[in-house]
């Protein structure tokens, strides 16, 4: 394990991804008006958001999601490597985050970008998050599921709370032009949130971008896509042995795998924590 953590704003991160230097370049970002961010918290679908932008910007044309990793298509504004992905990007600029709002709002609100945060269900999060920590060699071992999940809940895992960043970027809602998209909504209705996603960004529909992006956006597809699919990453950071990134893909795994103390706690911490936000919309939980 190459397991290093750096702490920011009171979150712990990957040390093998992150700096002082490369956070402290993400929260003095200076935005263009025509950028976009995909904001979100781990595993909640970033992956999946920026194959469709990546789509809707080419109008349908899956050349560059076929030819170009995922990272340099929509590079991590908080990852070291960053800068040098920036340099050859055109416009507009797609950028991803998973950093907490208040490290990142007061620049954006001086800005025009646009916003994407994609949710989903935090029970759903746990799960894939567990998963995950055992391919990424960057993350801490897991134990059991058990005390990943009071960790999770207790917000002391890599990127922090979940409550605490959903309720971070809700609360830009009035603030930033930001548009909220969950995963549970790319699974029902893809068609319709990319119809949404191209309105929002004033990104026009070419004839057959849809059928296109529908294609190129399922779980299959990217699962058997390398630019999307992080198998070209040494297996010194991400161990396929031990799983793969494109694990499911499913809404609700969370029932396979939760008990039912477990999620009688789950639930207590969410009211505790949630009760009193209003969602974009609503969780199955
Ligand atoms: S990361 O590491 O934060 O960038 O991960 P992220 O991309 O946010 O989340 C990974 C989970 O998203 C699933 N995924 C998809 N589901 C359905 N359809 C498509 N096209 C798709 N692409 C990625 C991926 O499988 C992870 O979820 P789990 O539940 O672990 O399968």
């Amino acid at each position: 394990r190459m397991e290093v953590t750096e702490t920011f704003a009171g979150i712990a991160l990957p040390g093998h991804l992150h700096t002082q230097e490369s956070l402290g370049f993400a929260a003095a970002f200076t935005f263009r008006p025509s950028d976009v961010l995909i904001a979100t918290y781990p595993k909640s679908g970033t992956t999946w958001m920026q194959e469709i932008l990546t789509l809707l910007f080419s109008l349908g044309d899956a050349r560059p999601a076929k030819t170009i990793p995922n990272w340099e298509r929509a590079p991590w504004l908080e990852q070291i490597y960053c800068r040098e992905a920036l340099r050859d990007t055109g416009s507009p600029r797609l950028l991803t985050t998973h950093l907490p709002a208040p490290v990142l709002a007061p620049a954006l609100q001086r800005s025009k970008a646009k916003v994407i945060y994609v949710a989903r269900n935090p029970k759903d999060v746990a799960v894939s998050f567990y998963h995950f920590h055992h391919l990424a060699k960057f993350l801490p071992d897991p134990s059991s599921f058990d005390a990943f999940l009071t960790q999770f809940l207790e917000g002391t895992v890599h990127y922090g709370s979940w409550f605490e960043h959903v309720k971070g970027w809700l609360g830009q809602r009035h603030l930033l032009d930001i548009l909220y998209v969950t995963y549970e909504e790319l699974h029902q209705d893809l068609r319709g949130t990319a119809q949404r996603l191209s309105s929002f960004l004033g990104c026009p529909l070419a004839p057959g971008t849809l059928a296109a992006l529908e294609q190129h956006c399922s779980f299959s597809a990217m699962r058997d896509n390398a630019m999307a699919n992080y198998s070209l990453i040494p297996a010194e950071i991400m161990d396929h042995s031990q799983g793969r990134f494109m694990r499911k893909g499913v809404v609700g795994d969370w029932r396979s795998h939760f008990s039912p103390e477990q999620n009688a706690l789950f639930n207590r911490r969410y009211q505790e924590e949630m009760g009193d936000t209003e969602l974009p919309a609503q969780w199955p939980m």
